[in-house]
C-alpha cells in the first residue's frame, strides 16, 4: 500500500468572494510519487501550491500533509517537510552569497555549524554547483539561480517539494538538466515532488502521474498515457498533445501508420516507426 503524502478533499478557494479560483479539488498524491498539476496560464496551479504548503489559510475542505491535518502542524515544523521552489529565483533568493541562502533554512531548524556546513555542499553537489559557496548571488545566471533555489530547498531534507514552473525560462540543456536532476532525487531518495507546469512535452518523459487543472477545476487525473488519451479535456484546458504525439496521431489519421497506444516521447515513437519501416522492407 502507497502511504499518502498530500491528500485533499473537497478543497474550495477563493481570493475574492463570490469569485471561485479552487472548485471542490479532491486529489491524493501517493509519497514518493513524481507528480505534475498540469494547466494553462490562470488556471489555479500556483495557488494550489501555496495551499498545500500552508501559505493560504482561508479555505474550506480538508489538507492532509502525511495523514495530518495540516492546520494542525505548527508552520515550522510544516516548513520543513513541504518545501517549495517558487517560480521566479528572485522572490526566492534573498541572502548576498550562496552559502548564506543555503544555510538559512538548516541553520534555522538550530542545525550544528557542521551539519549546517555539510547539508550546504551536499546539496549544492546535487544541483551541479560545488564550489558556488562563496559566489554572490547576483553573478549567477538565471538556470544557476534555479539550481540554487533547488539547493536551498534539498537542504531542508524535506520530504515532500513542491515546484512551481520549475523548467520555465531554462533554455533546453537547462530543461533537460533539472528535469532529470527532480527525477533522480525522487528515485534515489524517494522525495515526492510535486510540480506546477503548463509544458506538455516534458510530462511523459518524468512523470508519474499528472492531473489537468482548468478553471480551478481537476478534469482529468492518472498517468500520462491516460490523461493525454482524453482530447477533448485538453483542448478545454487550452492545453495540447505533446509534439511528437500530435506528429503520430496524424500519421495515423492519415493511414500512414497504426498502433494500439499512442506513442508520447520521441523513444516510443521511434519504436512504433521502426515496426512500420521494418515491415515495409520485409514486404
Ligand atoms: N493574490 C491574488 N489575488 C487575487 N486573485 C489572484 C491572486 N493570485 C492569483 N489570482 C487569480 O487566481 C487565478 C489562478 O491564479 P494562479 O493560481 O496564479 O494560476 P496559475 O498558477 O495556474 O497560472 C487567476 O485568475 C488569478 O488571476
Ligand atoms: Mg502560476
Amino acid at each position: 500500500m502507497f502511504k499518502s503524502a498530500i491528500s485533499i478533499e473537497n478543497l474550495c478557494f477563493c481570493y475574492e468572494k463570490d469569485k471561485p479560483v479552487l472548485n471542490h479539488i479532491t486529489l491524493d498524491i501517493k509519497e514518493g510519487e513524481f507528480f505534475a498539476l498540469l494547466g494553462s496560464n490562470g488556471a489555479g496551479k500556483s495557488t494550489l501550491l501555496r495551499l498545500m504548503n500552508g501559505l493560504l489559510k482561508d479555505y474550506s475542505g480538508v489538507i492532509k500533509i502525511f495523514g495530518k491535518n495540516i492546520r494542525e502542524i505548527k508552520k515550522d515544523k510544516l516548513f520543513t517537510i513541504v518545501c517549495t521552489v517558487f517560480q521566479d529565483p528572485n522572490d526566492q533568493l534573498f541572502a548576498l552569497t550562496v552559502y548564506e541562502d543555503i544555510s538559512f533554512g538548516p541553520r534555522n531548524m538550530g542545525l550544528s555549524d557542521k551539519e549546517v556546513d555539510q547539508r550546504v555542499i551536499n546539496s549544492l553537489e546535487a544541483v551541479g554547483l560545488h564550489g558556488f559557496e562563496n559566489r554572490p548571488i547576483k553573478t549567477l545566471s538565471y538556470g544557476q539561480k534555479k539550481r540554487l533555489c533547488i539547493a536551498g530547498v534539498l537542504a531542508m531534507q524535506p520530504r515532500v517539494i513542491l515546484m512551481d514552473e520549475p523548467l520555465s525560462g531554462l533554455d533546453p540543456m537547462g530543461v533537460r538538466e533539472i528535469a532529470t536532476l527532480l527525477k533522480r532525487l525522487n528515485k534515489e531518495k524517494g522525495l515526492t515532488v510535486v510540480m506546477a507546469t503548463h509544458e506538455v512535452d516534458l510530462i511523459p518523459l518524468y512523470v508519474d502521474r499528472v492531473a489537468i487543472l482548468s478553471k480551478g477545476c481537476i478534469t482529468r487525473l492518472g498517468e500520462p498515457s491516460a490523461v493525454f488519451s482524453g482530447s477533448e479535456e485538453l483542448k478545454n484546458a487550452k492545453l495540447r498533445l505533446p509534439y511528437i504525439a500530435k506528429l503520430m496521431e496524424q500519421l495515423k489519421l492519415d493511414g500512414a501508420i497504426d498502433y494500439n497506444k499512442l506513442p508520447l516521447t520521441v523513444g516510443e515513437a521511434k519504436k512504433e516507426l521502426l515496426k512500420k519501416l521494418n515491415n515495409n522492407t520485409i514486404f
